[in-house]
């Protein structure tokens, strides 16, 4: 089965009016690796049809952040996609997902102002609008998101629990190459020496997991002792390392689960994120 390509607004809205069964949404910026397959994949096995966005939203990039350099690579997602048996891929214009006077935006407060909303403070606006847009136009039953990015899921529930949208959010866990770093359309940034860098993450967040397994339950020492481990890594400079309940994202100083153990470093000039939850 050919996957259906839909390129606008309009093709879409015409094509979900012709589905009859589960639809299944993954909202993806394209330049598609294994992280994001393990959404197609499950997407596949829940839902009749599997649509998947590819769309580099430009309302979720700051001034300054990386939106003209983020891989674009359509032919090779698209090839994977069609593997994976996903129904169709919607790659619209930005000029056709905002056009001219576009001035509507989905706001959600409070859990998208700490973490990555207090670097990044528009970022969120952008993905809750986007995604509250996908929703619209694809009708799905079911979205598959990946706690990779921990707080974007938590900002999505919340959304679609304070606007009542009837959607089921799904939750795929990390996907990780076999050295440990957490697959992301960024690693393309990192140099060689970069990339052995980038481990200090992964291994800092098995460090939390260890702590904790043996008993520390103290957020500020579990935190120090995970910012000293990554201050070992040279080329690592420490965003944010931070500990909250999952999945109101309340900072909290005893832990108990479940808790979300996140952290933000830049490896040279990429900026990485990586997380785990104490259950
Ligand atoms: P993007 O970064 O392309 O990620 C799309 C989805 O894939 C997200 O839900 C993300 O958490 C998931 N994902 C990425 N890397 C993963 C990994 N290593 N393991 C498991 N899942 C992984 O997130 C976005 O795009 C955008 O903000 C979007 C939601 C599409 C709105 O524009």
């Amino acid at each position: 089965m050919n996957i259906k390509i839909i390129r606008s607004v309009k093709e879409l809205v015409e094509y979900r009016d012709t589905l009859k069964g589960k639809v299944g949404l993954v909202p993806t910026m394209g330049a598609l690796h294994l992280g994001h397959m393990s959404l197609v994949d499950q997407a596949v096995k829940d839902n009749d049809y599997v649509i998947v966005s590819t769309f580099v939203n430009p309302t979720q990039f700051g001034a300054g952040e990386d939106f003209d350099s983020y891989p674009r690579t359509e032919k090779e997602d698209v090839a994977l996609l069609e593997e994976h048996h996903a129904t169709a891929v919607f790659i619209p214009k930005a000029s056709d997902m905002y056009p001219e006077g576009y001035n509507s935006w989905v706001e959600v407060f409070d859990v998208t102002q700490k973490l990555e909303g207090a670097c990044r403070p528009t970022h969120f606006k952008g993905v809750t609008t986007v995604v509250n847009k996908l929703f619209n136009l694809t009708r799905a039953d079911n979205a598959y998101f990946g706690q990779k990015d921990a707080q974007q899921v938590a900002v999505i529930k919340k959304m679609v629990r304070d606007l009542n949208i009837h959607v089921n959010i799904v939750v795929m866990p990390i996907v990780r190459e076999d050295s440990g770093l957490a697959r992301s359309s960024r690693n393309t940034y990192l140099s060689a020496d970069e990339k052995k860098a980038a481990l200090i993450l992964s291994k800092t967040i098995k460090l939390a997991e260890s702590e904790w397994a043996k008993g520390e339950k103290d957020a500020d020492v579990l935190k120090a002792k995970m910012i000293k481990n990554l201050e070992t890594e040279p080329l690592a400079s420490v965003d944010y390392v931070a500990i909250n309940h999952w999945d109101d994202l309340e900072e909290i100083k005893t832990i108990e689960a479940p808790t979300l153990v996140s952290m933000a470093v830049r490896i040279g000039a990429t900026r990485l994120i990586d997380n785990t939850i104490l259950k």
